[in-house]
C-alpha cells in the first residue's frame, strides 16, 4: 500500500462562482435542498460512485468519501460574481431550470447570496449588458480588485479553504499566443499593459484565484488556464487547476458512445451533431466569435478516440460537424441530435441516430459539485498544476500540448483515471482490473 498524505477537510469550504446564472444557481439550490433532506444529489460521482479497493478476497467497494477526506455538503458556503445584480434566488427563478417549489424552501439562503461586481469586458460577451461591473482601468486592476474580493469573502464567511469555479458565459475565442501566454512574466506584463486582446477577463479571475491560494476550475471552453503561463503560476503557488468545459450533454454521449465504434473496429464516415438551446448561454453562443470557442472544444473529442493514425482504414477523413442553434422556446431544455454514419463488413454503410432531450443545468450541477470537491481534495493532497484525473468531467481536458501530449477523451479511460487517483490519494494501489 502506498501512502499519499492528504490534509483533513476541516473547517468550511468556500465555493466562489464566477457567474450567477443557470448552472451556478442550480448547483447552489441543489446543494441547499440536499442538505435539508429535500432532494437527492443524483448524477454526482462524489455522492454516489463506489470504487473497488483491494483485490480478490480483500476487495471492498467504497464511496469516495470513505477512501479520502472529502468536504461535506454541510460545510460548503457559496459566493459569486455576476454582471447582473440579482441575488441567487432571483437568478434561480429567472433561469427557469427548477420549479418554484424546488427553490422556495431555500429562498432565504439563496437571497443572501448577492453577486460581487464582475470583472467584465463587453467585447468578450457582446450579448450581455448588466450593470454590476467593476470600474477597472486595466486588466491588472481587475486582478487586484478580484484578489480583494476573495480575501474579504474568506474573512466574511470564515472559510478555511476556497475553490474558484468559472460558470460564467463563454468568452470569445482567444487563440494561444506564444509571446503573451507562454511565460508568466509575459502574461503579467500584458496585464499591466492592459493588453485587452490577449488577456480575457477570465484570465484575471484565474490569476487572482491562484495568487490567493485557491484552486481554479474553468467550466467554459475559454483558453484561460489552458496556457503555459498559468501552469507556471499554478506551480509557483502549488495549486491545482482544471478545465475546460463541463462535459454534460452531447459530448458526454459522444465520449461514451464512440468507444463502441472504436472498440469494435467499425468504420466512421461522418458524425453530425446539432443542438437547440434557448437559455442565456445559448444567447451568448449565438454570437459567432463565442461559438468558435465552443466549437473548438466540442470538436476535439472524437479525434482522440477514433484516430486516423491508429486505424487509417477506419478513421481517415471522417466528416465531423457540430452546430448549436439558439432557440428561445426550449430555454434550458436542450435537445441534441446526432447522426452517425458508420461502415461495417466490406464497407457497407449504416446509420445511428441519437436524440437526447436533456436539461443542461441539471446535468451540469453535479459535475460542478464533483469538480469543486475533488479540486479541494487535490489541493489538500498537494497535487499541483493540471489535474488530468478530472478529465472525466470535461469536454476538452487540459493537457501539455507544448510537449505533444494528447488529451484523454475516452469516457471509460477517464473513469479509470478518476478511480485510480482516488485510490492513490487514499493510499491504495492504482490498477486497471475490471470491476
Ligand atoms: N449547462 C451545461 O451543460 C454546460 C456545459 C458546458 C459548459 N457550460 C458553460 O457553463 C457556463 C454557464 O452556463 P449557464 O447556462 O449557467 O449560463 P448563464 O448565461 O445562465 O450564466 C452565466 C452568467 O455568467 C455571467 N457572466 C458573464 N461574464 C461574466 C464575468 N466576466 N464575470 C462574472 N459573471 C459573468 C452572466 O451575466 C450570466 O449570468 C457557460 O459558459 C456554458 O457554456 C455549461
Amino acid at each position: 500500500m502506498k501512502t499519499e498524505s492528504v490534509k483533513p477537510a476541516s473547517g468550511k469550504l468556500g465555493i466562489l462562482i464566477v457567474g450567477n446564472g443557470a448552472v451556478a444557481t442550480t448547483l447552489m439550490t441543489g446543494v441547499m435542498m440536499v442538505r435539508k433532506g429535500l432532494a437527492k444529489p443524483i448524477g454526482s460521482m462524489t455522492q454516489y460512485d463506489r470504487v473497488r479497493v483491494g483485490k480478490g478476497d480483500e476487495k471492498r467497494y467504497l464511496h469516495y468519501g470513505e477512501i479520502v477526506p472529502l468536504a461535506h455538503l454541510d460545510d460548503i458556503v457559496f459566493g459569486c460574481w455576476d454582471v447582473y445584480p440579482q441575488n441567487s434566488y432571483q437568478s434561480a427563478v429567472y433561469a427557469q431550470v427548477l420549479k418554484k417549489e424546488d427553490i422556495d424552501p431555500v429562498r432565504k439562503e439563496l437571497e443572501q447570496i448577492v453577486p460581487m461586481e464582475a470583472a467584465f469586458d463587453k467585447n468578450y460577451a457582446k450579448r450581455l449588458d448588466g450593470t454590476n461591473v467593476k470600474d477597472c482601468k486595466t486588466r491588472w486592476d481587475m486582478v487586484l480588485a478580484l484578489r480583494e474580493d476573495i480575501k474579504s469573502f474568506k474573512v466574511r464567511t470564515q472559510c478555511s479553504r476556497v475553490v474558484v469555479l468559472w460558470a460564467a458565459s463563454t468568452e470569445i475565442y482567444v487563440p494561444v499566443n506564444e509571446n503573451v501566454h507562454y511565460h508568466l512574466s509575459d502574461l503579467e506584463a500584458a496585464m499591466r499593459a492592459d493588453d485587452r486582446e490577449h488577456i480575457a477577463p477570465s484570465m484575471c479571475y484565474a490569476y487572482a484565484a491562484l495568487s490567493e491560494g485557491c484552486p481554479f476550475i474553468m467550466g467554459a471552453p475559454n483558453t484561460t488556464v489552458d496556457i503555459p503561463a498559468m501552469w507556471e503560476l499554478a506551480e509557483q503557488m502549488q495549486m491545482p487547476i482544471a478545465g475546460k468545459d463541463f462535459k454534460t450533454g452531447q459530448t458526454l454521449v459522444k465520449s461514451g458512445f464512440s468507444p463502441i465504434i472504436g472498440e469494435h473496429c467499425l468504420g466512421l464516415s461522418g458524425w453530425f451533431s446539432t443542438n437547440i438551446l434557448g437559455n442565456r448561454d445559448g444567447l451568448v453562443l449565438d454570437e459567432p466569435e463565442n461559438f468558435r470557442t465552443k466549437e473548438v472544444s466540442k470538436l476535439s473529442t472524437l479525434e482522440t478516440i477514433l484516430k486516423a493514425d491508429d486505424q487509417p482504414d477506419l478513421y481517415s477523413d471522417y466528416y465531423h460537424k457540430v452546430r448549436i442553434n439558439y432557440y428561445p422556446p426550449r430555454n434550458d431544455n436542450k435537445e441534441s441530435w446526432d447522426n452517425i454514419d458508420i461502415r461495417g463488413w466490406m464497407g457497407y454503410p449504416m446509420q445511428i441516430k441519437i436524440n437526447f432531450l436533456c436539461r443542461d443545468s441539471i446535468l451540469a450541477a453535479p459535475v460542478c459539485l464533483d469538480l469543486c470537491l475533488l479540486m479541494d481534495l487535490a489541493a489538500r493532497a498537494g497535487r499541483v498544476g493540471i489535474q488530468r484525473f478530472l478529465s472525466f468531467f470535461l469536454k476538452s481536458p487540459m493537457h501539455d500540448y507544448t510537449q505533444g501530449e494528447e488529451a484523454v477523451n475516452h469516457l471509460y479511460q477517464q473513469h479509470t483515471m478518476l478511480k485510480n487517483a482516488i485510490r492513490e490519494m487514499g493510499g491504495f494501489e492504482p490498477d486497471e482490473e475490471l470491476d
